[in-house]
């Protein structure tokens, strides 16, 4: 196993600052009010260009609320809430592309959420024939989705074997912890039968990339409580684990007020757990990639790292097929011809402006020149945990060189093993608008 890394705790406190996980730059605060004109012209602006693009589709429906869930949901077990949340999100699609020529190439597309799987098999071949009827996929595009195991266990493989046959090649399970006494105290019961059998089944019918998602710093978890799902999880073999900080965002998600303070692990009980089980992911030959990602040597993700092609977007780490991206449904994001844009958050308030003929558009933000400078810095950090040292004086540096996360070689800032550990305070150094907005703490 790999040696595990200590800290000293000072430094982990110092350190343990509320500073963003850099999805983009500039970070999300910093979006204003945005008129769809700016979204149209830079729709316009793309089509001209031979470009390939990345598809994003959010689809936000969750039966239940995992406590400690930061992401963009609705409550809903209304068939007919969701089958009319696809009629707007088709048209959003139409809309779109009414500023394409012709059918755009796409090299990746996303469903994620919520949980994609609420859709049934007839919404998901409904969806997908929309995309196809203004889009044309790459040879070898990259299509994947996140799976909520919970949701495709009791059908036997059904719903994951039509995924297949729509052409998904990449799947994202949504594990957490196999731990019964933290899943009771996050409300997500998932047995270990269900992650199992469900992960096995999408082997058996030839899912390639499948991705693990785990996340460290919940209640009641434990440096050797949470060891026995890390060795179990590698057992399995997934082609990636993605292992997730709690981000603990109770400002913005009241459900996780409901987690009590005291039965979270401390800062330093937290970070134990995160070493802890990154050595044993990297004991089974995983690499680390990036803040957050462990990836099998044949894993298209790991040769992306090697061949610093690895990128970083709203989904977190990404093999860099397509930089422009269009995010469709509520809340999604995109990024076209340097500018993110942002759709509205509230669902009424979504479907009644398209069913106006307008898109859905809130907020966004076109980069000027330094921002797309520190974005390129920032994002080669994150990446490459590298950056050519002539940015050196766009960022506060010397901080970080004293205690020991980053070094000067002759031409590049490089972070050291233990800066390694804390990408996000060294990308932090680069951002011109950090202290505008609260975020989760870095640990
Ligand atoms: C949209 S969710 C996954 C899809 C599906 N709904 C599920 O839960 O299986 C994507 C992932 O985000 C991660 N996540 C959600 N809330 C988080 C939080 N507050 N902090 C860190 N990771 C979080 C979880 O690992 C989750 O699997
Ligand atoms: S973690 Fe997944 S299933 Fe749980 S509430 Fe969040 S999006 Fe829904």
């Amino acid at each position: 196993m790999e040696d595990i890394i200590h800290v000293d705790p000072d430094l982990l406190a110092k350190l343990n600052l509320s500073i963003p996980r850099y999805t983009s730059y500039p970070t999300a605060p910093q979006f204003q009010a945005m008129e769809e004109g700016i979204v149209v012209d830079h729709l316009k602006r793309f089509d001209a260009s031979q470009k390939p693009l990345s598809l994003y589709f959010h689809i936000p429906f969750c039966k239940t609320m995992c406590l400690f869930c930061g992401c963009s949901v609705v409550l809903n077990r209304n068939p007919e809430r969701q089958r009319l949340y696809l009629d707007h999100l088709c048209q959003e699609v139409d809309l779109a592309a009414r500023s394409f020529s012709s059918k755009r190439r796409v090299a990746q597309l996303h469903l994620g959420g919520g949980t994609p799987t609420s859709l049934t098999e007839e919404e998901f071949e409904r969806l997908m024939a929309k995309i196809h009827d203004h889009f044309v996929f790459v040879e070898d595009a990259e299509i994947s989705i996140e799976v909520d195991p919970r949701t495709v266990f009791a059908d036997r493989g059904k719903k994951l074997s039509l995924l297949k046959q729509l052409g998904f090649n990449r799947i994202s399970f949504g594990v957490q912890d196999l731990d019964p006494v933290v899943q009771e105290a996050v409300r997500r019961r998932q047995s270990e039968e269900m992650t199992v059998s469900t992960y096995e089944k999408a082997r058996e019918l030839g899912f390639e990339g499948i991705n693990i998602d785990l996340i460290y710093g919940l209640p009641h978890q434990t440096v050797d409580r949470f060891s026995k799902t890390a060795d179990r999880l590698v057992a399995l073999k997934p082609d990636r684990i993605a292992f997730y900080s709690y981000a603990r965002i109770p400002w913005l998600k009241e459900h996780q007020k409901a987690i009590p303070e005291e039965t979270l692990p401390s800062t330093e009980e937290k970070f134990r757990i995160y070493v802890d089980a990154r050595a044993r992911f990297m004991g089974g030959g995983y690499t680390a990639i990036g803040m957050d990602h462990f990836a099998s040597a044949q894993d298209s993700m790991s040769k992306a790292y090697f061949a610093k092609t690895l990128t970083r977007n709203f989904q977190g780490y990404s093999v860099q097929l397509a930089e422009d991206m269009i995010g469709f449904g509520l809340t999604a994001i995109g990024y076209l011809e340097q500018g993110y844009f942002q759709n509205i958050k509230d669902l009424e308030a979504y479907q009644s402006k398209i069913a106006g003929g307008h898109l859905p558009v809130a907020r966004g933000y076109v980069l000027n020149q330094t921002d797309l400078l520190r974005r390129h810095i920032i994002l080669s950090l994150m990446c490459h945990f590298e950056v050519e040292s002539k940015f050196a004086p766009l960022g506060k540096v010397d901080p970080l060189i004293e205690e020991g996360l980053l070094m000067k070689t002759r031409d590049k800032l490089v972070a050291t093993p233990l800066g390694r550990l804390f990408i996000r305070n060294i990308a932090a150094a680069f951002d011109a608008y950090l202290g505008q907005g609260q975020f989760s703490k870095a640990v």
